[in-house]
């Protein structure tokens, strides 16, 4: 990454002075030496300290990962009186509020553009672009290797396991995927894009977190039959108490131009209320993408432009919203067995928690488990329910004797509907 930021400022070095500023590559430091790597004459040094005790640099840009080491060079930095870039979603997510607050404080700008979606300029459409709308949701794919997975799963017709195995071949996943496949990764982009949003602190904890790893090839073959996409959606959206955050597989109508939006792609869709819906697609990661995302920062410091915590946090009454008040239409995969009745008793189930069926598909083949099981699957599309009347509608579907194992539930995003359920 940090080859992609050295590579492009030199390349664009010549354009970048138009600003009226030169932007001047003095000091690298990495714990990793990397001779290969033409630094046009910058010093070196494995001990990142050097970079804020030195008097020839003005912005530290941090581009380590991790959170340890990258919160004592951002801390460090901000008592040397140095702007700071960063493409640290997780520093950002856990401790960007008490970094960007001594930012403040100190006068320093904080650019944070490569934080989140990569290439996307998101931070900049939301602190920049669209500051005089009250932000009423946003939702996005924003971890590409969720997307890739899913994606493959949809058009190849792989497993889950299979999918996996080819991002990580094609690099796109990490040997450990956990915090892409998980959802971590896109939770803490998730609480960053929340806080510039709404103008709330940032507030990783409050993020619902479930990741795609328990999504089946059925499912998303089913999903293409009921005329939905299956994606990894991070969704914000402003309550009546406060914020909603959460990360999770989510239907999506294939006609909803984010359920076009395939491979390791990125995508954000803002709804502000005098704009109305924007959507913002690109890569979310690479060499290139998180360049062009970090010199973005640095340009607008050299035209002396306001930084991401410019806009933050505003002050106020507000609280998080647990995932127990949300409220969508869901999709259920109940494995049955084949006899009379089964469908009539989950059907009637559904109907006593006052949850009404959308849509159902039910196959007469079985599907053939381990260890010779059987079952018959029953696939419903519900009605928009509350959050807390499903997960209580399917303990008692699980409970049913013709129901003969886990039922499988997905949440539905119709972002179209303006109130983002
Ligand atoms: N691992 C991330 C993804 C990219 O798959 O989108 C870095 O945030």
């Amino acid at each position: 990454m940090g080859r992609g930021v050295v590579g492009l400022l030199q390349r664009e070095s010549a354009s970048l002075a138009a600003t009226g500023r030169t932007l001047q590559l003095t000091r690298v430091a990495s714990r990793t030496p990397r001779p290969e790597v033409d630094l046009g004459g910058a010093a070196f040094s494995t001990d990142l300290a050097d970079l804020t005790a030195a008097d020839d640099v003005d912005v530290v840009v941090e581009v380590i990962g991790g959170e340890e080491d990258a919160k004592t060079l951002f801390a460090a930095a901000i008592a040397a009186n140095k702007h700071v870039v960063t493409a640290n979603k997780a520093l950002i997510a856990l401790h960007g509020n008490e970094l960007m607050r001594d930012a403040r404080r100190a006068g320093i700008f904080v650019g944070i553009e490569a934080a989140v979606a990569g290439g996307i300029p998101i931070i900049n459409a939301l602190t920049r672009g669209l500051p005089a709308n009250r932000i009423e949701w946003l939702a996005g794919i924003i971890n590409g290797t969720s997307n890739y997975i899913l994606t493959a799963m949809s058009e190849g017709g792989q497993d889950f396991a299979t999918a996996l195995r080819e991002a990580q071949r094609l690099g796109y996943a990490e040997p450990d995927p956990t915090f892409d496949v998980e959802g971590i990764d896109a939770a803490h982009k998730l609480a960053i894009l929340a806080g510039l949003a709404f103008g709330t602190p940032f507030d990783f904890a409050s993020v619902h977190v479930e990741g795609i790893a328990d999504v089946d090839a059925e499912d998303v073959g089913y999903a293409r039959e009921l005329g939905y996409r299956i994606k990894p959606l991070g969704i914000a959206r402003r309550t009546a108490r406060g914020v909603e955050a959460r990360v999770h597989p989510c239907l999506t109508p294939e006609s909803d131009l984010i359920a076009k939006v395939d491979g390791v792609m990125n995508a954000v869709q803002v709804r502000g209320d005098a704009v109305g819906s924007t959507l913002y697609v690109g890569p979310g990661a690479g060499a290139g993408p998180t360049a062009s995302a970090v010199v973005a920062d640095l340009v607008e410091l050299a035209r002396g432009g306001a930084d991401s915590c410019a806009v933050f946090p505003i002050e106020g009454d507000w609280e998080s919203s647990p995932i127990g008040e949300v409220s969508c239409a869901h999709y259920l995969n109940v494995p049955a067995e084949d006899q009379p009745g089964v469908f009539a008793d989950v059907a009637q189930t559904l109907g006593r928690h006052g949850i009404s069926i959308e849509g159902v598909i039910q196959r007469a083949e079985a599907v053939r488990g381990a260890r010779g099981s059987e079952w018959v699957p029953i696939v419903i599309l519900t009605d928009v329910v509350a959050e807390l009347d499903a997960e209580r509608a399917v303990a008692d579907i699980e409970k049913l004797a013709g129901v003969t194992g886990r039922v499988r539930r997905i949440r539905v995003a119709n972002l179209e509907n303006s109130d983002g359920e």
